[in-house]
């Protein structure tokens, strides 16, 4: 389909068609540019849906003798403030004296053969995938103020890339106090709203509704996404898992964000998604602009796993570094668990020794190697290797484990300081701090000024150092507090600027890291899954979703975090019983089977096992390595939900549907179960699969509407694995 995007100027409208989606506005009156309809492709659209405008008492007017025509009740693409609408905009514009009214219309459109890329943000990759971008301009004469509004449409993709764009064209300074990437309007329809909800050790969690009069709003204002509402909204109303259709949003972003649903008096639904404008103004001179960051909007017809899987796809082909896109990550064994800061040369020598007998692939040296980081308490900032010790340093044991093909990992936390470090003496005024009041502490840690270049600076030479002189293969880049005191001691623009500049340079540090040292493969951590979002995963292709390593607590984290993040975007360690966060004790394969459902590792002493421990490990090893490309590379599909059950499911197939894994995690034993019944749906109906375990072989048809029955063994948190290939093709 090489004309995805079309304007036709007899009805004045814009439509973005695939094969998958059609998303469709038109302008009014020559001015006002409406939303008419997104979701599953049309094969074209007259107007069918076009409200029959009424006048109302107290609705605004431009036109007094078109009284029915109000923006109180048009469905806005990009809804200004003080322009007769009184719901939730998503531009608001002050003015030098203060005022903060604007009159925006549309003016002109473009139509650009392929992705943009913006230079500061991460985004949506241009690809080979043919792709088109509509940007349609609004312009306020008066004021002389664009707004460049742009839509990116892929050939194969049912996920539509919006942004919005604010060039300032006047002689005057302006201030832009709010700006949504993305705003859509539709119609109440007793749809229910899916978001998430979370903390440390507990990320992702369900939170599904209806739909209220009034404002539904989640969010950040901690200087990072956050574990507590990360960026997506998903509207539904009879959707499952496997059918319904699903309208979802998310961000490219890993700021604060805000995300918000509105029900007005005349039930139409507003959803919105970018900045968060309590914590965002932006300074605009004469000439200037501000780019937002990037929305996706996905539509699915299938339900939440269909919708998933457009996010899962559209991650892997348009946001990871490419480089990662095929490649299986390295089976990794990390120190953390095992030891916390109380590592050694002697320890981390015998670890390659039993990573080699066991066939991990990568050691990652964690917290605790530099300046006598003994504790939270001290040393961030002073990444010197501790001495005591590492008396030979930490090359040696980098070059010892190169020879036995072992890779090398080490952790970092760059963007932090501790008190009373060496850097803190050097550099007080790097220090994100407000003049007038001594900053929170957070982990006790304070949070380096990363809008100061010379920081931006030192974090890309220390990092790049070690990289250079230790030749490591992988960091794990952590964070792990959340910004109390947004002010740079530089005075250099205003506080109310500060959280996105901080962002801004993070991505600079990432992308020129990233960029520098691509073989080199970022983990991203913050607190396990406390900046886990869309904008990370432009830099590092995968995250260590949660310090909670509890086989019944990590069932919910992953069955959540899956309906936004691929599985190649997760990492999950098997740890020891009883468990670290919990003291729950769980069984060694219902704990290896949810490491095994992401990219895996271990995390606990693997140094003084017993030899039939270690026989187990290599076997679990061996089987996930064999697996690992269907797992992390193919198709993803939930089962059974964890936050409605005492089941967590979820299958794993190939593209082309011919070998699936299926994992079944029961957790409390009942008595009146006889056995467990799995549906498995979305296998190829008219195929026939054999389990490899048992050789029965079951049609495609009869797993999906008969179930599978596995037995029912007494004990609680069991798990089933069930490994299908197809042996045929028609019946
Ligand atoms: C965070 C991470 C952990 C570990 C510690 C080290 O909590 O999530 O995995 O790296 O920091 O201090």
């Amino acid at each position: 389909m090489k004309n995805m995007i079309h304007y036709c100027s007899q009805t004045s409208t814009f439509s973005l068609h695939n094969c998958k989606v059609s998303y469709i506005m038109e302008v009014i009156e020559e001015t006002y540019l409406i939303h008419r309809y997104w979701g599953k492709r049309l094969s074209s659209y007259h107007f069918s849906n076009r409200p029959i405008l009424k006048k109302r008492t107290f609705a605004a007017a431009p036109d007094n003798e078109k009284l029915e025509v109000s923006p109180e009740f048009l469905p806005f693409e990009l809804p200004v403030a003080h322009q007769g609408d009184f719901r939730n905009p998503a531009v608001q514009i002050e003015h030098k004296n203060s005022e903060r009214i604007t009159r925006f219309h549309y003016q002109r459109y473009e139509i650009i053969n392929k992705a943009i890329d913006l230079d500061d943000l991460p985004h949506a990759r241009d690809t080979e995938e043919l792709a088109q971008t509509l940007i349609i301009y609004l312009f306020d004469p008066i004021a002389q103020i664009e707004l460049a509004l742009s839509y990116t449409i892929f050939e194969n993709s049912p996920v539509i890339v919006r942004s919005t764009k604010v060039n300032n064209q006047s002689e005057k300074s302006i201030k832009l106090t709010k700006l949504f990437s993305a705003s859509v309007d539709t119609s109440y329809d007793d749809q229910l709203v899916t978001t998430f909800y979370g903390t440390h050790q507990k990320e992702y969690q369900l939170n599904r509704s209806a739909i209220q009069h009034g404002l539904f709003k989640i969010g950040s204002s901690r200087g990072a996404s956050g574990p507590q509402y990360p960026p997506y909204l998903a509207l539904s109303k009879e959707a499952t898992e496997n059918k319904g259709d699903v309208h979802a949003m998310t961000l490219i972003y890993s700021g604060n964000h805000e995300v918000l649903l509105e029900r007005d008096q005349y039930n139409h639904l507003r959803l919105q998604i970018g900045l968060n404008s309590e914590t965002f103004s932006w300074q605009l001179n004469p000439g200037d602009s501000f780019q937002s960051p990037q929305a996706l909007l996905s539509h699915s017809d299938q339900g939440f796993n269909g919708c998933s899987q457009s996010f899962h796809h559209f991650f892997a082909d348009h946001l990871i570094p490419p480089i990662w896109k095929n490649q299986v990550r390295p089976l990794l064994i990390n120190s953390w668990e095992m030891t916390y800061y109380d590592v050694n040369e002697t320890l981390i020598k015998q670890l390659i020794d039993a990573a080699d007998e066991l066939g991990f692939e990568t050691v990652v040296l964690d917290d605790g190697w530099y300046s006598q980081r003994n504790s939270s308490k001290t040393s961030l900032g002073d990444w010197v290797i501790d001495h005591e010790k590492f008396p030979k340093g930490i090359q040696p044991l980098v070059a010892y484990a190169k020879k036995k093909n072992i890779g090398f990992g080490l952790w970092f936390e760059p963007e932090m300081v501790s008190p009373e470090t060496t850097l803190i003496q050097q550099h007080p005024e790097w220090v994100m701090r407000s003049s007038n009041y001594q900053p929170l502490l957070g982990r006790s840690q304070y949070v380096l000024d990363l809008t100061n270049r010379e920081v931006q600076r030192f974090i890309i030479d220390t990092v790049s150092q070690a990289i250079d002189t230790l030749d490591v293969s992988y960091i794990k880049w952590d964070m792990n507090r959340h910004m109390t005191d947004p002010f740079s001691q530089l005075h250099s623009f205003e506080a109310s600027e500060y959280s996105h500049r901080y962002i801004l340079g993070l991505y600079r540090i990432m992308n020129e890291l990233t960029t520098t040292y691509p073989n080199v493969l970022f983990e991203n951590c913050s607190s396990g899954g406390g900046r886990l979002d869309p904008g990370m995963l432009y830099y590092f292709p995968q995250t260590w979703i949660s310090d909670n390593t509890d086989g019944k607590d990590r069932q919910q984290i992953q069955y959540g975090a899956s309906y936004l993040f691929p599985i190649s975007a997760m990492t999950g360690h098997v740890s020891d019983v009883p468990n670290h966060q919990t003291n729950r004790t769980i069984s060694f394969e219902t704990r290896a089977a949810l490491a095994s459902s992401t990219n895996m590792g271990y995390e606990m002493n693997i140094t003084d096992l017993s030899p039939k421990k270690k026989e187990i490990i290599r076997d679990h090893l061996q089987e996930y390595k064999e697996e690992r490309k269907l797992i992390t590379q193919g198709n993803f599909y939930r089962l059974l939900s964890p936050f409605s059950s005492n089941y967590c499911a979820w299958m794993f197939t190939d593209k082309g549907m011919e070998q699936a894994i299926v994992y079944v995690f029961r957790n409390q034993y009942e008595v009146y179960e006889l056995s467990l019944l799995i549906k498995i749906p979305f296998l190829k109906e008219d195929c026939l699969y054999k389990d490899s375990v048992t050789e029965q072989v079951y049609s495609g048809s009869e797993l999906a509407n008969c179930g599978l029955a596995l037995e029912n063994s007494k004990d609680d948190f069991i798990v089933h694995k069930i490994k299908l290939v197809q042996i045929e093709k028609e019946l």
